[in-house]
């Protein structure tokens, strides 16, 4: 009896585990999708800054996956950057069309897309 309770346990454990991991997955494949809707037009599929809109900037978007390697960005500036924007530069503020959620998923995936697989999350 006891040696089934345990492997009940170990079961629900796995289940738990496995749909934890599939959830991280979809979050990151929705920070990419959201990332290609509100952002890369100026940032760039690839996060380079050289998005179509970018050339018509008095200032283009700098190399974000290149601040990253430098580590100036973190899961909170991101999310920062995003909701409140960068008074001053051509960065617009989000918070009207993105929740604290969905900003935390393109922060996610700006923190480990993968340039050399065409901006796939790592
Ligand atoms: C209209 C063009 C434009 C759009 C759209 C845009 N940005 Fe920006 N972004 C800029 C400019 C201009 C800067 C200022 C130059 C710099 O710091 O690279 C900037 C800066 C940044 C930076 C670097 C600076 C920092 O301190 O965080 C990040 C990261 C960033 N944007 C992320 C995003 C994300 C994510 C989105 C979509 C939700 C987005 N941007 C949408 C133009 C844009």
């Amino acid at each position: 009896m006891a040696r089934s309770i345990l492997i009940l346990f170990a079961l629900s454990f796995l289940v738990f585990a496995c749909t934890g991991k599939a959830a991280t997955r979809s979050s990151l494949q929705e920070g990419q999708r959201l990332y290609l809707v509100h952002c890369s037009s100026c940032h760039g599929t690839s996060a380079d800054g050289k998005g179509p809109a970018s050339a018509s900037l008095a200032e283009p978007p700098r190399d974000i996956i290149k601040l990253r390697e430098e580590g100036k960005l973190n899961k909170d500036s991101l999310v920062r950057s995003i909701l409140d924007g960068l008074p001053g530069t051509g960065m617009p503020p989000y918070s009207d069309s993105i929740t604290t959620e969905e900003a935390g998923w393109i922060a996610e995936y700006l923190l480990r897309m993968n340039r050399a697989e065409n901006g796939a999350p790592d």
